[in-house]
């Protein structure tokens, strides 16, 4: 018998706080029609101290508790995604930060389509193989007690 091994990567993929519930299934069906496994989903709601680790590289910017107070509004769907390349993969599929940049160079991509502005725009990605371990043990490894964990479970079927 013959067995293939398929180099995989993984990544953090987040659905922000304000995404409704239709746009969210909207986006993990096109996660799931680009060929991203979804290994582990949950939807959770932040506490301030794990979305200011979870955004620290910016701590010094002018716009950090802003990230932090849209980041902690709501329930946020963290998801573990493996796909080959699924880093550089997925940060395509978001696009650019900026939406009004997105829809320039990316137009087909989430941020162009459905993020409100630079803060508050809809989905984020690890830039790194070693950021997106750290991230993940982070929101899947060691949860804050503050932080409410809605529901878990695999929802790719
Ligand atoms: P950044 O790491 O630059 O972008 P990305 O999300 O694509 O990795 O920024 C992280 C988040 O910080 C970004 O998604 C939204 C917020 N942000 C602002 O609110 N204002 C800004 O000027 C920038 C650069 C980011």
């Amino acid at each position: 018998e013959i067995s293939f091994f398929f180099p995989t990567e993984c990544t953090l993929a987040v659905i922000k706080p304000d995404t409704s519930e239709e746009l969210r299934e909207e986006i993990l069906g096109e996660i799931r029609a680009a060929g991203f496994t979804i290994s582990w989903q949950k939807e959770m709601v932040l506490s301030r101290e794990m979305a200011e680790e979870f955004y620290k590289q910016h701590r010094d910017k002018p716009f950090f508790s802003h990230l932090v107070d849209y980041m902690c509004r709501g329930p946020c769907t963290m998801l573990i995604l493996s796909k080959e390349n699924a880093v550089e993969e997925w940060r395509k599929m978001m696009g650019p930060a900026d939406p009004s940049k997105a829809k320039e160079t990316a137009p087909g991509s989430l941020r162009a389509r459905f993020a409100k502005d630079i803060l508050e725009n809809t989905v984020h990605g690890s830039s790194s193989s070693q950021h997106a371990q750290e991230k993940i043990q982070l929101v899947f490894g060691e949860i804050s007690s503050e932080s409410q964990v809605i529901s878990t479970g695999d929802d790719d079927e």
